[in-house]
């Protein structure tokens, strides 16, 4: 087991607004590599927190006829139920506002200072409110805005403190260039090369227009600009200024997990503040993609802000969790919809785990009265399952510590499909009718509740709640919360003599009818606005309208005739995650055996109908031309959206 120290981060969020599922996914993909680290045994601090200060925060609290701090104090407050409710194992929050921050703060502008690295100089530039950043001329967008945000900056001319930066550039670049684990993924450590090979101007570290800030130590009419002051919460509350051994321990920071948006801070800014500290730099920087919601930014004019706490609220952190990390590549943005998330929940939760919990403590119920028999000998098949679950293992250690989350759920995924496919492999219900292979049947039994233990451990960074449920259902002996790694690197950790706990179920179904039946949030606000606008031309659909219809790839599996209907045929078609039964009205134009196999276009989200008493889940394309009729194939993997 190692014992290494293992330091992650989340950007400290703005309070600026209530925090959107964007936010919470960036907090739960940190929050699933530290469980990972714990688990490995590793010694983990992982922080996270919020970035109080600057000019936007003063005019919000203004516009309420509060205190900045006022104002702070209560969105923050909702940041901290929504990390709870989330199941966020940080173990500490900073608040820039915090007093031990300021004299972070203060104390690093000092030593820069001293150094020589800051001097006062005037400030002439083009200023974004909201995203608290300066802008060249040259870097502005084509409308002449924000180039991250799109709108619009202001001229600002005032004395300023200066921070050398430009003095660290070659150092900087070279160390990107020398260490190509330092910016992750790929094609944000190139954009930052290339704009570093720009050149790098000085940077502004204080202002004077407002006051909602900490005050440079050396002039108290300056507060310090908000990135300097944000930057360096990472350096607070590992014990910086009154902690030696603390700060030894977990500086330099394993990974600085941030939004696409705000690489360049951390892999540029951040890294020359700290060559002038001569501290060293963090290891990584990771850039994880953007969420956006049904194929769009999110956004409050558009209505489609999702709130994380009312899905908590509708199906639980953990599906919440799931769903995140699963669909999404860790580095490339991902699209949220409430539709895919109950489609996760109903195949990979309810169906898939769930299942095999429950199908396994029922059998080990009903044919061994919930006593664990201790297994003798093993068949190929056992074995198989076996080298199956040890695979799992390693392909979760070593892809967790890589952050390949979205990889390692699926060969989490793939395990639990191949115990579930073990059990109708040995068919334990035939074996429990024949004495004879009373051992044969203990064995299974025992296979599967081992199965089922691995795969509850291997689930905790991912589903804390959920894993320790199955746990507690297993009734193993060991406390959850001091399971570790190793627990499961070996196969046969179950105890046998021992009897499980009381079956609950996981995730209850959820009736897909009801949910694409409620009206979304956003579906509200799109009908006022198609109300307020002239009609549209005769036919006209918006991109929007169109990525509502939700298009994949499934191939089809089997197809028989619907009785008494000559148009139609009933194919089972499997979408990647699910079977699906869809009935089409291509009898006429294929042979059952023709279609086998095929890989066809599913509409995904049509609402279930029933053609002639048979239910069909969603729609496959065809072309048709008079009598012709051909079904849309394409030779693409199973899953493939289309678009
Ligand atoms: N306060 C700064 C960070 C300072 S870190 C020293 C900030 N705050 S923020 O609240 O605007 O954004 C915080 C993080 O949320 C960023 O990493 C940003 O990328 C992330 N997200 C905001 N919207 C997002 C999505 N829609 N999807 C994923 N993450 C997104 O920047």
């Amino acid at each position: 087991m190692s014992n290494n120290s293992f330091y992650i981060t989340t950007p400290i969020y703005y309070p600026s607004a209530k925090l959107h599922i964007g936010h919470a996914y960036c907090t739960t993909i940190a929050d699933s590599v530290a469980r990972y680290h714990r688990l490995a045994g590793d010694d983990v601090f992982f922080l996270t927190g919020s970035d109080e200060h600057g000019q936007k925060i003063q005019e919000k609290a203004e516009e309420q006829g509060i205190k900045p701090i006022e104002y702070v104090d209560k969105i923050v407050a909702e940041f901290q139920n929504l990390w709870k409710m989330l199941n966020i194992s940080n173990d500490d929050f900073l608040r820039t506002s915090q007093k031990r921050h300021e004299k972070v703060v203060q104390e690093i502008f000092r030593r820069v200072y001293d150094k020589g690295d800051i001097y006062k100089g005037a400030y002439k530039g083009l200023y974004c409110t909201p995203c608290e950043s300066f802008w060249t001329e040259l870097q502005l967008d084509e409308n002449g805005c924000c180039p991250d945000c799109g709108r619009p900056v202001k001229e600002v001319a005032e004395e300023a403190y200066f921070f050398k930066m430009s003095k660290y550039a070659d150092r900087i670049l070279k160390h990107i260039e020398d260490n190509p684990d330092f910016i992750q993924p790929v094609s944000r450590r190139n954009e930052m090369i290339n704009f570093i090979k720009q050149g790098l101007d000085d940077l502004c570290i204080s202002r004077t227009s407002f006051d909602w800030g900490i005050p440079v130590p050396i002039d108290e009419k300056h507060v310090i600009y908000v990135w300097f002051d944000a930057l360096t919460n990472y350096l607070t509350p590992i014990g910086f200024l009154d902690d030696k051994e603390k700060f030894q321990k977990f500086w330099p920071a394993n990974v600085h997990l941030v939004g696409k948006e705000i690489v360049r801070f951390h892999s540029i800014i951040w890294p020359c503040i700290l060559m002038a500290l001569d501290l060293p730099l963090p290891k990584q920087i990771y850039g994880h993609g953007w969420l956006v919601v049904d194929g769009s930014k999110m956004s409050k004019s558009l209505g489609n802000v999702v709130d994380p706490v009312e899905l908590i609220n509708k199906y639980g952190a953990d599906a919440i969790r799931y769903f995140l990390l699963r669909e999404i590549n860790l580095g490339q943005d991902g699209n949220f919809s409430e539709l895919a998330l109950v489609q996760r929940i109903n195949a990979d939760l309810a169906n898939d785990l769930g299942n095999l919990l429950h199908r396994t403590l029922n059998m080990v119920g009903k044919f061994q009265q919930g006593e664990v028999l201790a297994p003798q000998g093993k068949s190929e098949i056992d074995q198989s399952l076996i080298n199956d679950a040890m695979a799992a293992v390693k392909t979760f250690d070593q892809g967790m510590a890589e952050m390949k989350i979205s990889n390692v759920i699926k060969a989490v995924w793939a395990f639990i499909s191949r115990a579930n496919k073990y059990i109708d492999e040995t068919a334990p219900w035939a074996l429990a009718k024949e004495a004879a292979k009373k051992q044969e049947l203990a064995n299974v039994m025992y296979n599967l509740l081992e199965s089922l233990r691995i795969i509850s451990v291997l689930i905790a960074p991912f589903m804390p709640t959920t894993a320790e449920k199955i746990w507690l259902q297993l009734n193993m002996p060991e406390k959850f919360a001091d399971v570790r790694l190793d627990a499961i690197k070996t196969w046969g950790g179950t105890p046998a003599g021992m009897h499980i706990g009381e079956a609950q179920q996981l995730f209850p179904r959820i009736e897909l009818e009801k949910e694409e039946a409620a009206p979304q949030k956003s579906e509200k606000k799109d009908t006022k606005k198609a109300e307020a606008k002239p009609a549209a031309a005769d036919g006209e659909i918006t991109i929007d309208d169109f990525a509502k219809v939700k298009l994949q790839v499934v191939e089809i599996l089997e197809a028989e005739p619907v009785p008494k209907a000559d148009k139609l045929l009933k194919l089972i078609v499997d979408t990647g995650t699910e079977k699906r039964q869809v009935v089409s009205g291509i009898a006429k134009h294929y042979e059952v055996k023709d279609l086998i196999g095929k890989k066809v276009i599913l509409v995904m989200n049509l609402k279930p109908a029933k053609l002639r008493g048979v239910e069909s889940q969603g729609m496959i394309l065809a072309a048709t031309k008079g009598d012709e009729l051909e079904v849309v194939s394409v030779d693409m993997p199973v899953g493939s959206v289309v678009r």
